[in-house]
């Protein structure tokens, strides 16, 4: 989704900018553009495609300026093109903005500004119209000019606001998109996240709704919708800037493959004490609380919504209390029943997602108590919620989930524990046993890694199918769902994912000979019942790939092709088996020659409905 980023210092702003907008560009684009002030006078150069193309623009330029805003846009009004890249600029270029979100009433402005003002426009962009808007009211204070503006729009929006006239400012503005501050020596910095800036600087503002922040290279002022100044502890970033690199890796998305173990035993180990003991940090709910909820809704988007599929299984059956898992887009308009005894769960990597936020505003205004499971320290979702459990996955860059989903399978695990223990419905005993349990996933999952080579060998057998079908039962099921969106996500090929049981029902009619049918059959209970959906669909002609526990090998009479995962419960199997799910998608993307880590037409962080 459109990132925005933004300098004033003394340093060479275009540079900068072009580099700080690359670090976005996992967010998902499909053009990019530059604003510098450039001796009191605006230049702005945008384009269609990628950033390489908008550097190739302007490499013979000496573009010379140490204020500048840049943009990498996610097409919502008008097609991606030059001309509806933004920035986008006022009637005498004098004011140039870049914007992430979406103005709902930007029809209603365009024809009152065409009217009243003669306003000519250029794009078929909702960003335009704030340019002149903040254009018509500018007499000399771009701050005051931008609050007359925002004043007058509805939706949601992150602003980077340039203007000729005050060469030494940029003003910007939060209403829902993210918006960070960074804080530098002589220069500061706006960006859509913290990523972008990490290479400048470790100290930040989180900017929060209804903000404005106005930018000069030695000061940064927040003041809130009333105008008035306020004061924000500065928050500093204690990861690594090298998370956000690809170190040696050709993608991003292998390389997050490859740190689910760490990200994994963070997730759990940092909440072991000493003696033992689990202290879920974050989560301040009482026994008593606990005790009281008759119900749990866990609500989430793409991938955070998979692994809200296994928190369903997993806190019904070691909780013993029903959940719902809801697509957060329904949730928010089927007026769902909430209330007060209702414990909300919200998943989200980037904490961003906005109808993951419009969800939980939505559950807490009926009184839920909102407890989240979030990647991005200090990102919305987490500000918003009452209790706060995050996955500690590190960043994730590359567009495909990866480690979060296996991290926020963790989160899942140790809230139903959590939940079982407290309202009495899990002894000591099986409490200790499957803490052990988890204990042993870290290594498990490098077992599987050390099987990529193998993986990539069927990857060379089976990137040509041009459709695929995932089955599984139960918990395998949730994680079909999960493997077949990773390889359409990035492989784009045409993947299906369906209850195995529910195969005879209609989608068996698609199977003909060769068709590549993925049979998870991780789960023992299951395992001779999946066997005979194998069967069917083997009967139909069906190549099929098999996944399994190493010594279920009776799997292999079955299948064309196996791989197996190390022996492990039931319960717990979704973080193994999603993980050679993972590398075959990604390895029949790579073989297909797909731009993995920017698939087209994705996103990384949805902020848009
Ligand atoms: C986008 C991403 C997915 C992600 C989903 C939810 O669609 O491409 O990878 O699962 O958003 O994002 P969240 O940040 O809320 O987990």
């Amino acid at each position: 989704m459109c990132g925005i980023v933004g300098y004033v210092g003394e340093a060479n702003a275009k540079d900068i900018i072009i580099d700080g907008l690359k670090k976005l560009e996992y967010r998902g684009y499909d053009s990019s553009g530059i604003a510098l002030n450039v001796g009191g006078r605006l230049v702005v150069r945008k384009c269609k495609g990628r950033i390489a193309n908008l550097e190739n623009m302007i490499a013979e330029e000496e573009l010379s300026a140490t204020v500048g805003i840049g943009h990498t846009r996610w097409a919502t009004h008008g097609a991606p093109s030059d001309v509806n890249a933004h920035p986008h600029t006022n009637g005498d270029g004098s004011i140039a903005v870049i914007h992430n979100g979406i103005i709902e009433n930007f029809v209603e402005l365009k024809e009152w500004l065409a009217r009243d003002y003669g306003v000519q426009f250029r794009s078929e962009t909702d960003t335009e119209v704030i340019a002149h808007l903040i254009g018509i009211y500018y007499n000399g204070d771009l701050l005051d000019a931008v609050y007359k503006a925002i004043d007058k729009m509805r939706g949601a929006y992150a602003l980077g606001v340039i203007c000729a006239q005050e060469p030494d400012k940029i003003v910007a503005v939060r209403k829902e998109s993210p918006l960070v501050v960074g804080l530098g020596n002589n220069c500061n910095f706006i960006a859509s996240d913290i990523p972008a800036l990490l290479k400048h600087v470790r100290s930040l503002y989180l900017i929060e709704n209804n903000e404005v922040v106005l930018l000069t290279k030695d000061q940064v002022k927040l003041f809130d919708a009333n105008r008035k100044e306020i004061h924000r502890d500065v928050f500093h970033v204690t990861w690594d800037a090298d998370a956000a690199e690809k170190e040696g890796y050709d993608h991003f998305m292998i390389k997050e493959i490859h740190e689910q173990p760490k990200g994994l035993y963070e997730t759990l180990h940092r909440r072991i004490d000493e003696d033992g003991s689990v202290r879920l940090d974050g989560i301040n709910m009482s026994k008593d609380e606990i005790e009281k909820f008759s119900k749990v809704y866990i609500v989430a988007c793409g991938t955070a919504y998979h692994a809200g599929l296994v928190g369903k299984y997993i806190i019904e059956k070691l909780a013993k209390i029903p959940v719902e898992v809801d697509v957060a887009s329904e949730f928010r308009y089927r007026d769902p029943f909430v209330d007060d005894k209702t414990l909300f769960i919200a998943i989200s990597q980037s904490g961003e997602t906005l109808d993951t936020l419009a969800a939980l505003r939505e559950a807490k205004r009926k009184g839920a108590r909102v407890l989240s499971v979030v990647n991005v320290v200090g990102s919305s979702v987490a500000r918003e919620s009452d209790d706060v459990f995050y996955t500690w996955a590190g960043p994730e860059i590359a567009v495909a989930s990866t480690k979060a989903y296996t991290t926020q399978l963790m989160c899942m695990y140790l809230i139903a524990l959590y939940m079982g223990k407290e309202r009495g419905t899990l002894g000591s005993d099986a409490y200790n046993q499957y803490l052990n349990d988890l204990k042993e996933i870290p290594d498990l999952i490098q077992k599987i890694l050390d099987q990529e080579e193998a993986i990539y060998e069927i990857a060379k057998k089976l990137y040509k199918s041009q459709q695929v079908f995932f089955i599984g039962r139960g918990l395998d099921s949730s994680v079909a769902y999960e493997g077949s969106l990773k390889l359409k996500e990035i492989s784009y090929t045409n993947s299906f994912a369906i209850a195995a049981g529910e195969l005879k029902h209609g989608t068996i009619a698609l199977i003909e000979q060769d068709t590549l049918v993925i049979a998870l059959a991780t789960q023992d209970f299951l395992f001779e019942k999946m066997l005979s959906n194998i069967q069917e669909v083997k009967a139909r002609g069906a190549y099929v790939l098999g996944l399994a526990k190493e010594n279920n090998t009776t799997i292999e009479r079955q299948s064309d092709r196996v791989i197996y995962i190390p022996e492990c419960r039931d319960e717990l199997t979704p973080m193994l088996s999603v993980v050679p799910l993972q590398i075959l998608a990604y390895y029949i993307a790579k073989l297909r020659g797909c731009d993995i880590d920017k698939p087209k037409n994705l996103a990384k962080s949805v902020t848009v409905e």
